[in-house]
């Protein structure tokens, strides 16, 4: 099976978690595009979701669903999302596509995140994948030099997130305290968000391998 197929794969599988008459939070990427497609196709009946993006707010839209602001919901049941990478403690890192901080705040708010991802993403330590930071425009060269201060290296994207702000991708790093860290990096004034979901890290985590699905909960 290729990526795209075990995307799709975990996408399916995440349909167990949803509950029928509660709302719903859905996360953002190419693995949580194939939840939404499964979601459509399975025609659950969902009041409304609250989306981490425009991207999935979007598609969520074109296929009949309600999105409501997250200032209309108090609790959210359950959160489906992908990462980037997740270890064994479920602490991940998140933002490739660029949604780090709605996300990270949907998942403040969600009694069950669920995460959807493909064998790739499971690693030993968080940190192959250059860290995303969101970052307040006119502090990206302040918090640049803080974080080469940290012995990172970051690069800024050539992207603008949802909130207006910018990313960069700090490589470098082998981050063994994610809590530490994530604590840490988001004290940095001009830092937004850290793209490190550790204090706040995922329930279950659905894993795309080869022999199918793998469940593993927290
Ligand atoms: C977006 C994210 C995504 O969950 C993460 O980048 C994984 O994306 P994909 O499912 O496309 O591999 O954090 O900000």
């Amino acid at each position: 099976m290729n990526q795209q197929e075990l995307k799709k794969l975990v996408g399916q599988a995440a349909l167990k978690y949803v509950k029928e008459g509660e709302i719903l939070g859905v996360g953002t990427g190419s693995t949580v595009d194939c939840f939404i497609d499964a979601l459509k196709v399975s025609g659950m009946k969902i009041p409304a979701c609250v989306s981490s993006s425009e991207r999935s707010t979007q598609k969520l839209l074109s296929y009949g669903f309600k999105v409501l602001d997250l200032n209309e919901v108090e609790r959210i049941g359950v959160y489906v999302d992908g990462a980037d990478e997740i270890d064994s403690n479920f602490a991940m890192i998140k933002g490739g596509g660029g949604a780090l901080t709605r996300e990270k705040i949907v998942a403040m708010v969600s009694d069950r995140f669920v995460c959807i991802a493909d064998a790739s993403k499971k690693v030993d330590v968080l940190g192959k994948f250059p860290l995303p930071i969101e970052v307040i425009p006119m502090a990206v060269r302040a918090v640049s030099r803080e974080i080469e201060k940290l012995g990172g290296k970051p690069v800024l994207r050539d992207f603008t997130t949802d909130n207006g702000n910018k990313i960069l991708d700090v490589h470098g790093w082998s981050i063994e305290n994610p809590i530490q860290w994530e604590e840490h990096l988001n004290q940095i004034v001009g830092v937004v968000t850290v793209g490190l979901f550790a204090k706040r890290g995922a329930d279950v985590l659905l894993l795309g391998t080869e022999n199918g699905v793998k469940t593993f909960s927290a």
